[in-house]
């Protein structure tokens, strides 16, 4: 399986760092934060990684990570030329580099202590459709929310932000899909806010009932505004000191 992170975007909320580096490459412990997402991927088998981010700081990326050789992974590079277009937007450069199977996604700015080998090896048995991982937080209304029925364990829908949000969890940056997912995508189109939104597509495959999904049980965070990039660098140098760095 292929792995995917997202790393361009606009970082507006972590200004003025944003201004002149990607919020990807900022300090999370002892790390950039695109170290996090890549330690996740290698620990779950997968090696072949795609980092989407934007035309201004491709450089910086390749420089700080090379073709991955000195992580053990193998590095490839995209820039989604719509930066701020969205998270489905930004896939949709991944469609030759995936060509073909299933993959795994990650926003680099989630940052997070579960491992992905027991959800990865589920959507392996999944014949077909998505994945996504849930966690409870305390303010959904910042994030997608599903809409649950957990005695079936099934999503009924989700919504982007709600303001009176259906469940106390949000979906995580971390998604699982086959090839459908480029057809979904050109299906939807720009939300309110100009962006093609990966809840969009996730709620085709809800209405196809295609969409399965995990909750994490440990810490998660989307570290993009100063305050949980700080809490980010808490959790992880709690770990780190305590179980040794990766
Ligand atoms: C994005 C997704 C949202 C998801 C979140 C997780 O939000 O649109 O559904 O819950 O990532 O980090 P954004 O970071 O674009 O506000």
């Amino acid at each position: 399986m292929k792995g995917i992170i997202l790393a361009g975007g606009t970082g507006s909320r972590l200004k003025p760092f944003t201004q002149i580096i990607n919020k990807h490459l900022l300090p999370v412990g002892p790390y950039p934060m695109v170290y996090w997402s890549i330690f996740k991927l290698k620990d779950a088998g997968i090696k072949e990684i795609l980092i989407i981010t934007n035309h201004h700081h491709l450089d910086s990326f390749k420089e700080l990570l090379g073709n991955g050789e000195e992580l053990n992974v193998k590095l490839h590079y995209k820039i989604q030329t719509n930066n701020g277009g969205g998270i489905a937007d930004a896939l949709l450069c991944a469609k030759s580099f995936i060509n073909s199977g299933k993959f795994v996604v990650l926003l680099g700015d989630n940052v997070f202590e579960d491992s992905l080998i027991d959800s990865i090896e589920a959507f392996q048995q999944q014949a077909k459709g998505a994945r996504v991982l849930l966690k409870e937080v305390k303010d959904p209304s910042r994030y997608g929310v599903p809409q649950l029925d957990i005695e079936n364990k099934a999503i009924l829908s989700i919504i982007e932000k709600p303001i009176n949000p259906p469940s106390s969890y949000c979906v995580t940056g971390i998604y699982m899909y086959d090839q459908e997912v480029f057809n979904y995508i050109e299906d939807i189109h720009p939300s309110s806010r100009n962006e093609l939104e990966i809840t969009d597509v996730n709620n085709l495959y809800i209405k196809k009932n295609l969409l399965k999904y995990d909750i994490l049980q440990g810490w998660w965070i989307d570290a993009g505004t100063h305050e949980s990039l700080y809490k980010a660098f808490q959790y992880v140098n709690q770990k780190s000191f305590k179980e040794g760095f990766n």
